[in-house]
């Protein structure tokens, strides 16, 4: 299976620092490159990449993704943006369940598994998050919190669950320089993986992605491990150089 090193820009970003980071990643770029990749952009800017990727054939190797989106499908829910509308504007993919979604918009594990669904529906690839906090971790519950998040996924969307994409976050390593060893993150996605194959005969599909302060430095041990089929990059996917030399660590 080919690797995903999918980029989450966060809230950054503006017309044209992303003109000029994708610029500088279509230049940098081994076309096509060895793995999947692609950018997960803040829903503004959802048309200036789709058009840019029109524009320049050397970004088309770069998938579109968004990092929300509305379980529900249409109507009065303001501020909120459908996989419809997502769809129209090129993604591929949405990130769900982020940790950051989770901690500061109370999204819940079943709303969570929402959101994948409506996704689906759709026909983007949902990159569903999971991930214990430090607090969680250090108490043991790490196996617990990450099945349990995983579980109200595979719930929700029943044989649909090969279609998706899983993301294993730490809390604690997401944006503080803090990554889990790659022996600690192998662990806990070998744990996801079994739960996969519980699920469904189709599991060998799902990638199952590692995020958590994923750099330049540590992502070819960590891109090494048996279980660990791509990663979710933040900090390190605003700087091209950076996330070239990710992409260029995710061979298979
Ligand atoms: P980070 O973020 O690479 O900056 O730690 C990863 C993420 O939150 O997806």
């Amino acid at each position: 299976m080919k690797k995903l090193i999918a980029g989450n820009w966060k809230m950054n970003g503006g017309l044209e620092a992303n003109a000029a980071l994708l610029d500088a990643l279509a230049q940098g770029l081994v076309n096509p490159p060895a793995c999947e990749v692609a950018v997960c952009v803040p829903a503004p800017y959802l048309a200036q990449v789709q058009l840019l990727r029109a524009a320049k054939p050397t970004l088309s190797s770069i998938e579109l993704g968004a990092q929300d989106v509305s379980d529900h499908a249409n109507g009065a829910y303001t501020g909120e943006v459908s996989a419809a509308m997502l769809k129209e504007f090129g993604c591929r993919f949405v990130i769900v369940g982020h940790s950051e979604r989770r901690q500061y918009h109370g999204e819940t594990d079943t709303l969570v598994a929402d959101k994948a669904k409506a996704a689906l529906a759709s026909g983007i690839t949902p990159i569903v998050c999971v991930g214990e906090t430090l607090a969680e971790r250090e108490s043991g519950h790490t196996e617990e919190v990450v099945k349990r998040q995983l579980a109200a996924v595979i719930h929700t969307n029943g044989h649909c669950i090969s279609e998706i994409v899983v993301a294993y976050e730490p809390v604690w390593a997401i944006g503080t320089g803090k990554t889990a060893s790659p022996e600690e993150a192998q662990a806990v996605h070998h744990v996801l993986r079994g739960q996969l194959k519980a699920a469904t005969d189709q599991f060998a599909r799902v990638k199952i992605l590692y995020g958590g302060s994923m750099n330049a430095s540590n992502a070819a041990t960590l891109l090494a491990q048996p279980d660990i089929d791509g990663g979710l990059i933040g900090g390190a996917s605003l700087k091209a150089p950076d996330f070239l030399t990710i992409i260029a660590a995710a061979r298979n």
